[in-house]
């Protein structure tokens, strides 16, 4: 069974990630959407928050599981029996970061391959990042996250006291 994890902060998931899973998801048996928590990071949505959001977009598809994992990533997969580890490249300047960070994976953990996925060009300057300052700002953030999902961030973000 070839088993996939996609990781991510997700704060919020925004189109692109929902892309590049929809594409991850073809090319496996079963992928695992693994949410990252970490308390050290002051994040704009609860773990809690993130997770629900990522299970209702994905309810439908049973191949594809949310999780959370703290720790090292390489650790979780092991746990998972994942073979490999998704992650999307959208620009030029993704690539330094991803490049490390799938070395020092490799260097972890050699059985485990990192495969890297574009998403669709109109999501390539969509990132978590731009979400979170545009709509923060009360800019328009459709077209850049799940429309069922758009009011609930939009709202979040003008209300950050509101983290759950
Ligand atoms: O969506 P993000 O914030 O770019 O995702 C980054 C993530 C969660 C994939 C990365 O920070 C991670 O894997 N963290 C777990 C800690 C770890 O394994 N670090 C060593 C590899 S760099």
């Amino acid at each position: 069974m070839r088993i996939a994890i996609y990781p991510g902060s997700f704060d919020p998931v925004t189109l692109g990630h929902l892309d590049l899973i929809l594409r991850a998801e073809k090319l496996v048996d079963r992928l695992v959407v693994a949410v990252l928590h970490n308390p050290a990071k002051q994040c704009a949505f609860s773990v809690a928050e993130r997770v629900d959001f990522l299970r209702e977009l994905l309810a439908q598809d049973t191949s594809i599981e949310i999780a959370t994992f703290h720790g090292l990533l390489v650790d979780f997969a092991h746990q998972l029996g994942a073979r490999f580890i998704v992650r999307g490249v959208r620009a030029f300047s993704d690539f330094e970061y991803e490049f490390q960070m799938a070395l020092m994976n490799r260097k972890l953990a050699p059985d485990l391959e990192t495969v890297f996925l574009m998403p669709k060009e109109e999501y390539s300057v969509v990132s978590s990042r731009m979400v979170r300052e545009v709509g923060a700002m009360g800019g328009d953030i459709s077209g850049l996250v799940p429309e069922q999902l758009c009011e609930r961030i939009a709202a979040r973000l003008q209300n950050p006291a509101q983290l759950g």
